[in-house]
Formats: structure tokens, C-alpha cells, sequence
């Protein structure tokens, strides 16, 4: 199928866009002073609010006192790896911090290629690793093709044990490295992998020597409840090999990150290092948006999330409403009526992203309950209506 993530993002019209001057956790403020409740978080990133006062101080005493050593080790690195490592699942350790999530999937492919030896990678259709030739080939049908990539279909498309078979038989047929797993469709539709699902897609892998990469660059880090979507796991199944965040891991600071299974040591020929990889303020961001996390009860603030958009948003005739957490994405009848509903919302004070059929809501795990309110009740109206644009 050709489903193309990002191919409109925005509302289409752009000058019909807001400037924004200013942002503050849930709004977003534009040079005519209107306020926009943001249910966008700018691609899900600024997932505890923007400009997160303890975050912002964090990131200001930062740049006072050293901003880039070009990899020399600074506290801030230490900082990072500590708050990470204790979230991470036993037997993964970070790997290194990189400063875009596709960075971070193309080092994950360099690791893996190195580490087995072999030269291939498997996507699923929908899935969204980034823009480079080599993350789009994994998930988009429409990117050039990299020989190297094999892009099967999703289990949104096909029965999901039909999906594991034509995986095998690929893993049967071709030396593969890893195989990329997002295991909710934050892009392409908003689909959940089925329970169980992942924990049967890493067995096999394993039992074919291949890694697994999941991508939780979207949906991790709390975005979909737990910190990571694709736990818990099934006690008597392994976890992914490696494993991508990013987004709201720097609350909407240019980070992301690679762990790796312990036993993966990392080598130079995997080519680890980069200008800005693991910069002091990057590192920082991560470790004060990590220490953010406890006080905040993030899984308490999302599952009031799901209850009041499943609440507000189930039953709208017409309207496919899929996600988990404070990730959903609205099917509508077409790219023309997302579009057309993105542009009248932002009208009436609401700002959401379109991308396809679909409209995405990712409001920040700190959205205020009367905002979250507000704004669900904007967006119901306007499904409910006709169209008008
Ligand atoms: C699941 C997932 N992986 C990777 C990426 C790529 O991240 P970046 O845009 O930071 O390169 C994205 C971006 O939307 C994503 O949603």
C-alpha cells in the first residue's frame, strides 16, 4: 500500500499557519496574541509541557558553563546515562545519545550490521524510523528502494501471524541484521500491536540469529502509559535487542537515543561518534526531563488522557479512533477532510496535525484537564459537522 507519514503533517494552507512567538506547557501562543490549546506537542516531543520551567533552568545553567566538547565526557553525559539506565529493562544500556531520532536508527543499523556480520534489515509498511534512504525504506513504500532493506507488509494490513510467516520465510531467505519493530503506529494509523505480538516477532527473530530494534522514539518514554509500549513482555519471551527513544525523552530538546544489549559492545567500526552525538545539553535535557518523571505521575496523567479522549471521541459517526495513551490518530473519509478539519480547529483556538486520512493527537502528558476538555469538545463538534471548508 502507499502510505506516506509526514506527507502533510500541518494543515495544509500555510499561510494559514499560526507564528508562534511563544509556547507555555499546553498553549501556544501566535503574533497576534491568539492562544491555541496544542494538542500537536510539536510531534509528540514536548510531552511534559513547553518550556518546563526545571527543564528550561536545567538547559540555561547548561549552556552557561559548557555546550560541546566533540565527545570529551562531561557530568551531563554521566548525568544522562544514569537517568536512563535505571529506566531502561535489565540487560540494555545506552548505547549512545544522538540528536535526531534517524541519527539514531542509522547508528542502530550500524550496530547490528557490525555485531552479526550480516549486511540486511526488515521494516513493516506504516512504520515511521526517519528520512534518510535508509530508515524511509523500512517503512515507507514510496521511498527509493535501498537493496539492502526488505519492507514487508504491517499487521495493520494483514492478519498478524500471516505477517510472522512472510517474516520468517524473509529471515529464511535473506542474511538479515535486524528487523525494525514500532510497536504502536504513531504515523501510520495509530494501529497497537496485537498482545503478544511483538514477544512472538522477537522469538522468531532470535531463532534466526536476527536482531530486533524497537522504535519507541514516538511512543516511548510514557507516551502510551508505561515507559515502554512494548512491555510488559510475556515473562517466558526476550526483549528487543535494541531499542530507539527520543522525542519526549529531552521534553522536545534534539535528542535521541540508542540502548543496546550489554553483551552488543560497541566498536569503532560502527562508527559511534558524530559532531553534536551525546552534546552537554542534550545530555541534559535528558537527565531533567528524566528526573520530571516521578513527581509528575506520568502514567496517572495519560490514563486520564485515554478516558477523556475514548470518552469524548468514541462513537462519532464516520470517525476510526485508534492509539493508546496520549497517542491517537482519527481516521477520517479522506486527506481533503483532515485537512479541512485541522484548518477549521485551528480556528476555533485548537491545533492539531494531519497526515493523510488521519488527524494525530498527542497532547502533552501535562495538558490541564480543562484544556484536555476544551479542546476534545472543539474536536468532536467539528467531526460531527459537515464539512465546510
Ligand atoms: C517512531 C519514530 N521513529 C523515528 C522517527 C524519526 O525521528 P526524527 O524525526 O527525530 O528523525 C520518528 C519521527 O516522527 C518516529 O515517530
Amino acid at each position: 500500500m502507499s502510505f506516506h507519514p509526514h506527507a502533510h503533517l500541518l494543515p495544509a494552507a500555510l499561510d494559514d499557519l499560526p507564528r508562534i512567538v511563544s509556547a507555555c506547557n499546553d498553549l501556544l501562543v501566535d503574533a497576534a496574541g491568539h492562544r491555541l490549546i496544542d494538542l500537536f506537542s510539536a510531534n509528540g516531543a514536548a510531552f511534559l509541557g513547553h518550556a518546563h520551567p526545571r527543564i528550561a533552568q536545567a538547559l540555561k545553567q547548561q549552556l552557561d558553563a559548557v555546550w560541546l566538547t566533540g565527545g570529551l565526557p562531561t557530568d551531563a553525559g554521566d548525568a544522562a546515562r544514569q537517568a536512563l539506565e535505571t529506566r531502561l529493562p535489565s540487560g540494555l544500556r545506552l548505547a549512545g545519545l544522538y540528536t535526531t531520532g534517524m541519527e539514531a536508527a542509522e547508528f542502530a543499523m550500524r550496530m547490528a550490521r557490525v555485531h552479526t556480520g550480516r549486511p540486511g534489515f526488515v521494516g513493516f509498511d506504516r512504520s515511521m524510523h526517519g528520512k534518510s534512504l535508509a530508515t524511509a525504506a523500512l517503512g515507507w513504500a514510496n521511498a527509493p528502494a535501498v537493496p539492502v532493506v526488505h519492507r514487508l507488509p504491517s499487521f495493520a494490513d494483514q492478519p498478524p501471524a500471516q505477517v510472522l510467516q512472510q517474516l520468517e520465510d524473509c529471515l529464511r531467505r535473506h542474511p538479515v541484521a535486524a528487523v525494525f519493530l514500532e510497536p504502536v503506529l504513531g504515523s501510520g494509523g495509530g494501529h497497537v500491536a496485537p498482545e503478544g505480538w511483538c514477544a512472538e516477532l522477537i522469538a522468531l527473530c532470535h531463532s534466526h540469529s536476527a536482531l530486533v530494534v524497537a522504535d519507541e522514539i514516538l511512543c516511548g518514554v510514557h507516551r502510551t502509559g508505561p515507559f515502554l509500549a512494548h512491555a510488559p513482555m510475556r515473562a517466558d519471551f526476550a526483549g528487543p535487542d535494541l531499542l530507539l527513544l527520543g522525542k519526549g525523552l529531552g521534553n522536545g530538546f534534539p535528542v535521541a537515543a540508542v540502548a543496546a544489549r550489554a553483551d552488543i559492545a560497541c566498536t569503532a567500526a560502527m562508527l559511534p561518534g558524530s559532531t553534536y552525538a551525546g552534546n552537554p545539553l542534550a545530555s541534559r535535557a535528558v537527565a531533567a526531563t528524566l528526573a520530571e518523571l516521578p513527581a509528575l505521575d506520568v502514567p496517572a496523567r495519560v490514563a486520564a488522557i485515554t478516558e477523556a479522549v475514548q470518552g469524548a471521541l468514541a462513537g462519532v459517526e464516520g470517525v476510526v479512533l485508534r492509539g493508546r495513551g496520549a497517542l491517537w490518530m482519527i481516521e477520517v473519509a479522506s486527506a481533503q477532510r483532515a485537512q479541512s478539519l485541522a484548518r477549521r480547529l485551528y480556528r476555533q483556538g485548537v491545533f492539531v496535525s494531519c497526515t493523510a486520512q488521519y488527524l494525530r493527537v498527542l497532547p502533552a502528558a501535562t495538558i490541564t484537564p480543562a484544556h484536555l476538555a476544551q479542546a476534545l469538545g472543539v474536536l468532536r463538534e467539528a467531526l460531527c459537522a459537515p464539512d465546510q471548508d
